[in-house]
């Protein structure tokens, strides 16, 4: 069988977790990403150019899992577990809100040490070559050519061929670049309103200063402050805010007073000299979120993770539909092969024809998930700094947790679809538009057959006749 060739663009979480795969199923991997080697320790701050923690729940452990249970077990060591969300009221008191009633929950994660990880693992695998400080340029799609950077030579340029080229080069991907210039792909991006810049809270007598197994918000109405927990008993805090807001604060203006007015318990244990001090050396990141369609070139690109649907990070789910991505792919491919005759895995045997068929189905069936979740991830937005202290939001979650209790398969509250689930994003949008739906009539019933109820009541009691009442309670009942 001739070598099959996979040249991936980008090594942060998403392209590290594709070469494994690309490698498990028999292909030959070269691994481009632009930065030195993170693994380095000269090298290591590097990888702190984003946010310093993420959440990783079931999409993202399942395709974990699925290339190789003994990984996923050795990601569930190093995460800390957030059982719920904590509340932070102005005046310091804190209520907690599980995320499931039956205590499923999601993973605070170190960015650096899953990238170090998945680097390592996929350098494990034969016929897997990375190459750092590799910056890719352009690519002929067609003829199967990438050109990349030598950054490490003075940007002299190097040629690869490929059989197929998978950018993973992340929400400014340049692969993305090079399939939108052929002219055959739906493409848009947003930038929201708001920014956000990150803090650290420093242990207390050497433990958490707040309960690590949640994940914190102070929610404000417009803008909110989360933390997450870090093996390192520090929590990372994430302020998200309008750009007004931050504008308004000044550029070298001083951010203590804010966090005094709105965050005082936050501001406390933070330091009011540290939050000074962070504010003005830490970088404020904006949100912008991408949908493209399709994701794919013929047989001969992919986009893969944020390169194909970058969102914002109100649901934890970048990087669990990252991983996701890769495993949908990956059960495509295979599936496609199976049904070719094949049953050894080895998706470098498919033939162009097939890859193309792959590429294609991956492409019309993702697309349309990826655009699903980055719609919920921007509304979520609006749930974290707003409503978790709206009392009909929370009158509805209970009746949901309720509900979904006794009728586990049936009703499903839309955060345990997302996080704990594999149900296809946008499939998780139509069930949970179906529940609204069913919820809302229900309560109606409930409320008309309540007051129906009251009034024949109080008729008996008043001795008047109350058959017509009792059809019409009836007539309430058949219409929901
Ligand atoms: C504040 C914040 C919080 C978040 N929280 C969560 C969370 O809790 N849970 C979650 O699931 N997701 C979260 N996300 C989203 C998550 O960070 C992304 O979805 C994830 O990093 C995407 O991975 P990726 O590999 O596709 O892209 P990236 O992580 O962006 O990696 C792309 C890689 O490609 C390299 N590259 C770029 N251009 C080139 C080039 N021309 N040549 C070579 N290499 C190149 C880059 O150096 C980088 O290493 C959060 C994001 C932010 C900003
Ligand atoms: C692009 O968008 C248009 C309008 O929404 C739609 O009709 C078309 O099918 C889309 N094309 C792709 C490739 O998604
Ligand atoms: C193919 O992959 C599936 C899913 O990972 C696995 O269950 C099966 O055992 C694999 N078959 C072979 C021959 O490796």
């Amino acid at each position: 069988m001739p070598e099959r060739r996979v040249v991936i663009v980008g090594g942060g979480l998403v392209g590290s977790l594709a070469a494994c795969y690309f490698a498990k199923r028999g292909w030959a991997v070269d691994l481009f990403e632009k930065r030195p080697d993170i693994r380095r320790p000269e090298h290591s701050s590097l990888a702190e150019h984003r946010s310093i923690n993420l959440a990783i729940s079931e999409r993202g452990l399942s395709a974990l899992r699925r290339l190789d249970p003994a990984l996923e077990a050795r990601v569930k060591e190093l995460v800390i577990p957030m059982h719920g969300r904590m509340i932070h009221a102005l005046n310091g008191q804190q209520s907690s809100q599980r995320y499931d009633v039956f205590g499923k929950h999601i993973n605070s994660v170190g960015r650096a040490t899953l990238i170090r990880l998945l680097l390592d693992e996929a350098a494990g695998y034969p016929g897997v070559t990375l190459h750092f400080c590799h910056e890719f340029l352009h690519a002929d799609f067609d003829a199967g050519q990438a050109v990349f950077g030598d950054l490490a030579r003075a940007g002299e340029r190097v040629a690869v061929d490929a059989d197929l080229i998978v950018g993973a080069d992340g929400a400014f991907s340049r692969v993305r670049q090079r399939m939108l210039s052929k002219g055959t792909m739906n493409y848009s991006q947003t930038y929201i309103e708001h920014g956000y810049c990150e803090f650290s809270m420093a242990p207390r007598h050497g433990d958490f200063a707040l309960d690590p197994n949640h994940l914190h918000i102070w929610p404000r109405g417009t803008f909110m402050l989360i933390a997450l927990p870090n093996p390192d008993r520090t929590f990372t805090c994430t302020l998200f805010m309008p750009w007004t807001q931050f504008h308004a604060l000044g550029a070298d203006g001083d951010i203590v007073p804010f966090f005094r007015a709105h965050f005082p318990d936050a501001l406390r244990l933070m330091g009011e000299d540290k939050v000074r001090a962070e504010y003005a050396a830490h970088p404020k990141g904006s949100l912008m979120y991408v949908k493209c369609s399709p994701h794919t070139y013929t047989n001969r690109a992919v986009l893969l993770g944020d390169a194909a649907h970058a969102m914002v990070p109100f649901y934890g789910q970048g990087m669990n539909c990252g991983f996701e991505d890769v495993e949908s792919l990956d059960r495509i491919m295979t599936r496609i092969l199976r049904e070719a005759g094949k049953a050894d895995n080895r998706t470098a045997a498919l033939t162009g024809e097939q890859l193309r068929r792959a590429l294609d189905e991956y492409s019309a069936t993702r697309s349309v998930d990826t655009s699903a979740i980055v719609d919920l991830a921007l509304e979520n937005y609006v749930e974290m700094r707003a409503k978790v202290v709206d009392y009909a939001y929370l009158a509805r979650k209970h009746l949901e947790g309720l509900l979904h209790r006794l009728f586990p398969r049936q009703v499903i509250p839309l955060y345990t679809m997302v996080s704990f689930t594999s149900i296809p994003y946008a499939q998780v949008i139509r069930k949970w538009n179906r529940q609204t739906l069913w919820l809302h009539r229900s309560i109606k019933t409930t409320a008309i057959a309540a007051a129906v109820g009251g009034a024949m009541l109080l008729m008996r009691l008043l001795g008047w006749p109350v058959q017509p009442l009792r059809s019409l309670a009836r007539m309430a009942a058949g219409q929901a």
